[in-house]
């Protein structure tokens, strides 16, 4: 039994005193998120081998762990929504009784903890005192965890004393959820016999990442790699969350917030959905052409994956971030394409699964023009640039502080959030979508984010060139059924009064020879400015069958090279027969989800057919 005096928080003490029983830890404790607990718990992972320290001159108080290969990713054919029915989490998502998977869990659960420490984790997603935000508590038997969520999200001692102080009155009303926490239980699965020895990255083959939307409850067992383990972020950020904000009226969202700020002065606030590792982050992060900053066009970054977004009481759609970290891809990221990115990880941060160099440095693929001659590999081998293997796993990643990006927005922690003026979805797209479009309405816009989607590659494992349909790119962060979904979002649009616009993009279609049409990256700037000036009625648009889109005249490109009029055009154009296809496919997840789908969708899909006709 823990003594009383760790929290004055009753149903809290229980809980723990409950979960120690079962997982049978050797040890318990509480979190504070002090720079000493960081400073031991990196330290103890330096000596158990889960850390290596890099070199303090290079990377100062930075560590590079090494996951084991079977543990390097999300787990979605392991991730389950228990709703009471099964149609309430959809066809779209794992079901699983939530009687059967909780007595299933408790057994996987029961002495999961043994010969290691079980952490408890207070944490807050979003700025405290937000009326959006929600309280968690993560147990967990991973240090690993622990040290990310410190970076990831507001954590420690103070969010347990706002926890205990709206428990107890102290603490006035201000937020949904007041006093009440959403339990998160983590254990890697596997616990320590004694004596036995422990490897550097315990984990278990058998995985389960288990939400029980009713009951408002996350447990997850068996992987200690991101989205998995660190269960503020997808779990409870996005689909405990979206089960939360449909209730409540407002939305979770896998989106990026920028900001962009315009030679005259004024700010527009805009998110946009992309699938994973699509370029969320490159977009929060951009940094616009010479032209761009010579005129004075600047952007800012609230946050690079997730968005809550509420109708506020000045009319606008409103949008904070729940983190305070960014847990970035790694490969492909480096100075030439995307410098925030680079400066935000100079110090404080945690790499997992990249390359070690010989001066105690990180490297990854794309990090520079050449590789070094010699460096150890994510899998701790040897690795010289002919060896074969790459020197990084392609999901490594680098969990850095947001308060150390250049050019986080001043507003990124205003419980109030920032007001929102277009919401932009895009997918990897080689062929049929333009480089932008805007749609014709709400509902119009709301069907383009439903019928997103990118083209699968061959890592992805299914048929290339075949469409993944990833709705709103919450496919695997949905906590309910998709079909629900939609019609939420379509509902929205009555509790908002000056509504943003809607747009899709693509950056990465492609010409016959398999070359991308659009540079990207800082080039983006080009698109967003034609956003920002048509949600500020500035800008012409020209009205097409898929939408509004820029005449070659309102869409600038001064300053790019060697971009022509005829590029424009290949990047924009309208392919009559691809759109017909485009059209078929659309249908199939309509047929997926034909349960539950909003007639207005049905009818969006009708009057594109009419367009194309
Ligand atoms: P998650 O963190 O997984 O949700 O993903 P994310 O959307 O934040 O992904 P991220 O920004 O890390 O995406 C990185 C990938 O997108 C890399 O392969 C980049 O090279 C690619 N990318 C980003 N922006 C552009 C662009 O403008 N053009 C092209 N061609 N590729 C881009
Ligand atoms: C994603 O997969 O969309 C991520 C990484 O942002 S993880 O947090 O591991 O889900
Ligand atoms: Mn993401």
């Amino acid at each position: 039994m823990i003594a009383s005096n760790y929290t004055t928080h009753a149903p809290l003490l229980k809980w723990v005193n409950e979960i120690a029983a079962l997982c049978t830890p050797d040890a318990i404790e509480w979190c504070d998120g002090s720079q000493e607990e960081w400073d031991r718990l990196t330290t103890l992972m330096v000596e158990r081998g889960t850390f290596t320290r890099l070199n303090p001159a290079k990377r100062p108080n930075s560590f590079l762990a090494r996951s084991t290969p079977s543990d390097v990713a999300r787990v979605e054919e392991r991730t389950f929504i228990c709703s009471k029915r099964p149609d309430q989490a959809g066809s779209t998502n794992r079901w699983a009784d939530p009687v059967e998977m909780r007595s299933l869990l408790i057994g996987k659960f029961k002495g999961s903890m043994k010969g290691r420490t079980m952490y408890i984790i207070p944490f807050c997603m979003g700025p405290v005192d937000s009326p959006l935000a929600k309280i968690g508590v993560e147990i967990s038997d991973s240090p690993y965890v622990v040290v990310n969520m410190r970076i990831m999200c507001h954590m420690g001692a103070r969010v347990l004393k706002q926890l205990e102080d709206e428990a107890s009155g102290v603490s006035a009303k201000k937020r949904d959820g007041h006093g009440q926490f959403i339990p998160c239980l983590h254990s890697v699965g596997a616990p320590l016999e004694e004596g036995a020895p422990d490897t550097s990255w315990p984990c278990n083959d058998d995985k389960y990442i288990v939400h029980f939307p009713e009951t408002r409850e996350i447990m997850s067992y068996g992987s200690g790699y991101g989205g998995n383990a660190l269960l503020g972020k997808k779990c409870l950020a996005l689909r405990i969350a979206s089960n939360i904000a449909r209730e409540h009226r407002w939305m979770a969202e896998h989106m990026l917030i920028v900001g962009i700020h315009a030679p005259d002065g004024t700010r527009t606030y805009i998110t946009a959905a992309f699938p994973s590792a699509c370029g969320k982050t490159n977009l929060a992060m951009l940094i616009p052409p010479k032209a761009y900053l010579d005129a004075g066009w600047k952007t800012s970054i609230v946050g690079d994956d997730i968005a809550w977004l509420w109708p506020h009481g000045d009319g606008k759609l409103h949008a904070i971030n729940p983190e305070t970290g960014f847990f970035g891809v790694a490969p492909g990221t480096a100075y030439e394409t995307n410098p925030i990115a680079m400066e935000s990880m100079k110090e404080n941060t945690i790499f997992t699964n990249v390359g070690l160099t010989d001066d105690g440095d990180v490297w990854w693929e794309g990090m520079t023009p050449d590789a070094p001659t010699h460096l150890i590999d994510w899998t701790g081998q040897d690795w010289t640039p002919d060896c074969g293997r790459t020197a990084a796993h392609a999901n490594a990643r680098f969990t850095a502080p947001a308060v150390q990006c250049p050019t986080i927005d001043p507003e990124w922690q205003n419980p109030e959030g920032v007001p929102i003026d277009a919401i932009v979805f895009g997918g990897r797209r080689p062929t049929t979508m333009p480089l932008i479009y805007q749609a014709f309405n709400w509902s119009h816009g709301v069907y383009v984010g439903a019928t997103m989607g990118s083209e699968m590659t061959a890592a992805a494992a299914g048929i290339i060139g075949k469409v993944r349909r990833d709705p709103m790119a919450m496919l695997p962060f949905c906590g309910y059924n998709m079909g629900a979904y939609f019609g939420h979002w379509l509902e929205m649009r009555r509790y908002i009064t000056n509504l943003p616009r809607f747009f899709h993009v693509n950056w990465f279609r492609k010409s016959e020879d398999g070359k991308f049409l659009w540079p990207g990256y800082g080039e983006n700037m080009r698109v967003l400015e034609w956003i920002v000036k048509r949600c500020h009625g500035s800008a012409a648009g020209y009205e097409t069958q898929i939408g509004w889109t820029p005449a070659f005249e309102d869409f600038n490109i001064e300053g790019l090279e060697g971009f022509t009029r005829e590029d424009y055009d290949k990047v924009m154009a309208f392919n009559r027969a691809e759109w017909k296809a485009e059209l078929v496919s659309q249908g199939e997840l309509f047929i997926d989800l034909y349960d539950d789908l909003p007639k207005e969708l049905i009818f969006q899909r009708e009057l594109l057919a009419a367009r194309l006709s």
